[in-house]
């Protein structure tokens, strides 16, 4: 048993993190890069799709409210995120903190469990992003047989003279009064459009880090600008129609309807519960602490001030989205183009379809480099097979472990249908806040004197309320997904056991020296 909480003494960790050379990840990134990545992997699906439907279903104007309360939960996370990546900055990311703090068999369940945040997240939202780049390639004349576009299965009916996939449209037809059982119906095959977005985001990888940091920062600048048009031509036209506006605040908190989370203080909670995915991805910058130039400084400043911007560009959009739009209206899939219609400028749906296929492929970029700086750590200590961490002696990164992260989430996103994982990503994320609030704590008590540039505050009352607050929501998650997480779980336990168990370094240093030396990255020359 005490094997199976063996730690990674922190020594080890260290000299690894300062590691330099052709066997070593490259130090290229600096304080703006980190915070362009953080926003890059948060800003998606969230705001430009799920701000409306948890608006319309559950808190009204108050969802205001919700981005507020699942925003206080992450910054405790994020805060907790931000000592261990001053203090421990290496590519494992929560994964490492668990094994340093909590021990091997925590760590094995963190970075096992980072898979249903990263890779399966960005499989989600390679899905999603399909959806907008079939849209957008209509709108130019181009159209891809639905067969190419969707999962096998996936129904698409001609409307318009467009295909569109039929849960997007479906609310549409029946506003209009359409039976899809009348239009020309096809059905997907394979995910063509996802699969080569994969494609390209891992070829970027591959080839460098700071050329994916130069890639996310780009179409970062362009996601950020449409939510800030957005917010300008709101803003001027809600302050022209201030009687509109006001009309439309109010009730700002809707009267519960006698059910939990039916408006009402519960419905806030639930929408907080829903909206939390937009907040996912801040704890993904913590992955690119071997590649900053400066972790100990730099660190902290990605992982909040990505959260802090972010969160005022949400609370900003949502109060002004449910100013120009009455809330019981925007259960749609684009519900940002709806507030921009409202205003009176025609461009709106473009525009939305840019922002949205702008802001989900920085997410992709941000989710597969974090997968990727997982299995390279968790491929160093033995828990997984030693090619993983192979580094790639000329564009200096573990390019076999991209492209194997690449390939299966290619492959997941264009034949399974995917629908169904997106509450798993979040109580994936969700539990490693959990176990990386934990893990402060018990730093804190374990090495008090271990030096940190930057500190958590209030310990241990900031742990454990982003333990509870991120408890809380895993709770207002569905029993199913409960059920998937622990299947998955047990998944990752069997290859721990029969594989990770007797390849640790670790393990093999408890019965030995005690500090192991460390595995030799291999590069593309051996
Ligand atoms: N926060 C990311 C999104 O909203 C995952 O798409």
């Amino acid at each position: 048993m005490a094997n199976l909480l063996a730690k990674k003494p922190l020594g080890m960790i260290m000299t690894e993190a300062g590691e330099t050379g052709e066997h070593s990840l490259k130090r290229a990134l600096g304080a703006t890069n980190l915070i362009s990545l953080g926003i890059g992997a948060i800003i998606g699906t969230g705001i430009f799709v799920l701000t409306g439907a948890a608006s319309a279903q559950y808190a009204g104007p108050a969802i205001v409210f919700s981005f507020i309360l699942a925003a206080v939960g992450c910054v405790f996370a994020g805060l907790c995120y931000a000592e261990f990546a001053s203090m421990i900055p290496v590519a494992g990311s929560a994964y490492t903190y668990g094994y340093a703090t909590l021990g091997e068999i925590f760590a094995w369940i963190i970075g096992w469990d980072l898979i249903l945040e990263y890779a399966f997240g960005a499989a989600t939202v390679a899905s999603g992003w399909s959806g907008y780049v079939l849209s957008l390639l209509q709108d130019i004349g181009i159209h891809i047989p639905p067969a190419l576009a969707g999962t096998p299965g996936a129904q698409f009916v001609m409307y318009n003279g467009r295909w569109e996939a039929l849960g997007r449209i479906s609310r549409t037809l029946a506003a209009n009064g359409v039976d899809p059982a009348s239009l020309p119906h096809q059905s997907g095959v394979f995910n063509l459009v996802a699969f080569l977005g994969i494609a390209a985001v891992t070829t970027v990888l591959v080839i460098g880090i700071k050329e994916s940091a130069n890639f996310n920062s780009f179409i970062v600048v362009v996601k950020v600008c449409v939510l800030l048009v957005f917010l300008g031509l709101g803003i001027n036209y809600i302050l022209q129609h201030t009687s509109m506006a006001t009309a439309n605040w109010t009730p700002f908190l809707p009267p519960n309807q006698g059910e939990f989370g039916k408006y009402g203080w519960s419905g806030v909670v639930r929408a907080a519960g829903v909206i939390f995915f937009a907040y996912i991805g801040f704890d993904a910058v913590s992955t690119a602490a071997q590649e900053a130039k400066n972790p100990k400084r730099d660190m902290p400043i990605g992982i909040l001030g990505s959260l802090v911007i972010c969160t005022i560009l949400y609370i900003l959009v949502a109060g002004v989205l449910t100013g120009l739009v009455k809330y019981d209206t925007l259960n749609v899939p684009d519900p940002i183009a709806i507030g921009i219609d409202r205003t009176g400028v025609r461009w709106g749906s473009l525009l939305v379809k840019i922002g949205a296929i702008c802001g989900l492929s920085s997410t992709m970029v941000v989710m597969l480099l974090g997968q990727s700086r997982v299995f390279f750590s968790m491929s160093r200590d033995g828990l997984l097979p030693h090619w993983a961490s192979a580094i790639h002696a000329k564009f200096r990164t573990p390019y076999l472990s991209s492209i194997f992260v690449g390939i299966f989430v290619a492959i997941f996103a264009s034949v399974i249908p995917i629908s169904i994982l997106g509450e798993l990503v979040s109580i994936g994320t969700l539990l490693a806040f959990v176990i990386v609030c934990a893990g402060v704590w018990v730093i804190r008590r374990t090495d008090p004197d271990l030096p940190r540039s930057f500190r958590t505050p209030w310990v241990p009352f900031v742990p454990i309320m982003g333990m509870l607050i991120s408890l809380l929501m895993m709770i207002g998650l569905p029993f199913d997904t409960w059920l998937r997480l622990i299947i998955w779980l047990i998944i990752g336990m069997v290859i721990y056991f029969t594989y990770g168990r007797y390849h640790s370094r670790v393990q093999m240093g408890a019965g030995g020296p005690k500090t192991p030396e460390p595995r030799p990255t291999p590069t593309m020359a051996d």
